[in-house]
């Protein structure tokens, strides 16, 4: 495939914040790609966009989308993104990507993909996953249903950034179907039970509820037991603590702490009891960021006390590979979050994708809070069977990802 234009734009995201749509064009078809952006980042992502502003990134995507039309560059598979990566590195070699931009590259990486994809008339799922494969699966949802935290603007808010819903079901559709179910359960629930609840969102779409961490859980399990009884299917919880976000020195302060206590100080210590005993009073499934995103062995003797539960490193290894390596070798985890804009390069992506499939490493393919319409992260998820998404439960731009799993459901059939 040669392209025959490639060029950027700056667009709003659902924050309304500036991001970068890439548009490539190929055999007269345009394909877009855009690229989120994230706010309660993980300390070693790499740079959103280039350190000179997000204009500077603009113009670098279409001064090599210019070169490469002009050499008529070949690209006909996956690999063949590497010729990007080395052409970007020859301008960029710092290590947080600070003269292009993570964001940049991502956005441009999927737009070739697409475009790769289009030039063999296959969506990106089928190239990415190879001809000859068997019937892929496709990705769990993990809904977002309650927010606070970063995600949150305002003062009284819950101290968890996400509590997450993940049904257990045989169909996509089906765990869709119940999420959205289970969101308006809990809806009804905290216009109840959160007398402060103004009805407000998160940036991504959860409800803002103002209870306190055990609270909100114990209102979930309520949720959990009538989406049990109505539909006769089990709703897996679980929470994103995003804890870098909690600790200021060495101490976690929670500021929502419990219905009669607001101010709570922990220690290292006491946050692994603390999450050890939440996860076993409320059955929880899946425990995200549970501490500091340098704390290894923290990590690590949660889940030496929690072993049946999925640990998952975000903030902690942020896509990076020798962050992943770190955190196999120290056992700290079983469980990955895949965001690729947080390390830029999806050649790299993969590697830390393949890496933890190697260890039996459960993966989770991640939106960020700032989205926008792009549906990448649906296609990699079944292009390369990663078993979870996250991506929030309602909004436009979390629904783009969402429905168009459900249409590839249905081609697959
Ligand atoms: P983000 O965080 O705001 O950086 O996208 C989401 C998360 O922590 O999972
Ligand atoms: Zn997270």
């Amino acid at each position: 495939m040669q392209l025959t234009n490639l060029s950027a734009r700056k667009i709003l995201n659902s924050r309304k914040e500036e991001t970068i749509a890439v548009v490539a064009e190929v055999k007269g078809k345009k394909i877009e790609a855009s690229t989120p952006n994230g706010k309660s980042r993980g300390k070693h992502e790499v740079r959103d966009f280039s350190s000179r502003g997000i204009d500077f990134s603009v113009s670098f995507i279409n001064a090599l989308g210019r070169k490469l039309v002009a050499e008529k560059t070949e690209f006909e598979k996956f690999g063949d993104l590497e010729q990007v990566e080395k052409f970007v590195r020859r301008y960029d070699q710092t290590r947080d990507l600070s003269f292009v931009g993570g964001n940049t590259l991502f956005a441009l990486e999927s737009a070739l993909l697409k475009a790769m994809a289009l030039s063999q008339e296959q969506e990106l799922w089928e190239f990415l996953l190879g001809n000859g494969k068997p019937k892929p699966s496709l990705p769990r949802p993990l809904g977002n249903c309650i927010g606070g935290g970063m995600h949150v603007n305002q003062t009284r808010k819950i101290d968890f950034q996400e509590f997450l819903l993940l049904p257990k079901t045989k169909h996509f559709f089906d765990s869709y179907f119940i999420n959205l179910q289970a969101y308006k359960i809990a809806k009804d629930l905290l216009k109840q039970k959160d007398k402060e609840w103004q009805g407000t969102l998160t940036d991504e779409n959860a409800l803002a509820s103002t209870l306190d961490n055990e609270s909100a859980l114990a209102l979930l399990q309520e949720v959990r037991q009538k989406i049990k009884d109505k539909f006769d299917i089990e709703l897996e919880l679980g929470i994103d603590m995003a804890a870098s976000n909690l600790l200021r020195g060495k101490i976690y302060k929670y500021k929502n702490y419990s219905s009669t206590k607001r101010e709570k100080n922990l220690t290292k210590e006491e946050q692994i009891n603390y999450v050890t005993d939440l996860a076993e009073k409320y059955s929880l499934s899946y425990i995200e960021d549970p501490l500091h995103e340098e704390d290894f062995d923290g990590f690590h003797r949660l889940r030496k006390k929690i072993p049946d539960v999925l640990v998952c490193g975000d903030d902690l290894t942020t896509t990076n590979l020798e962050r992943v390596q770190k955190a196999i070798k120290s056992n700290a985890i079983n469980a990955l979050i895949i965001k690729p804009n947080q390390i830029g390069s999806l050649i790299e992506t993969k590697k830390v994708v393949d890496l933890a499939k190697k260890h039996n490493i459960t993966l989770i393919i991640s939106h960020r809070s700032g989205e926008t319409m792009d549906n990448t992260i649906a296609h990699l998820a079944v292009g390369w069977q990663i078993p979870i998404i996250k991506t929030g439960i309602l909004g436009k731009e979390r629904l783009a990802k969402l429905n168009e799993l459900l249409r590839i459901e249905r081609r697959i059939k």
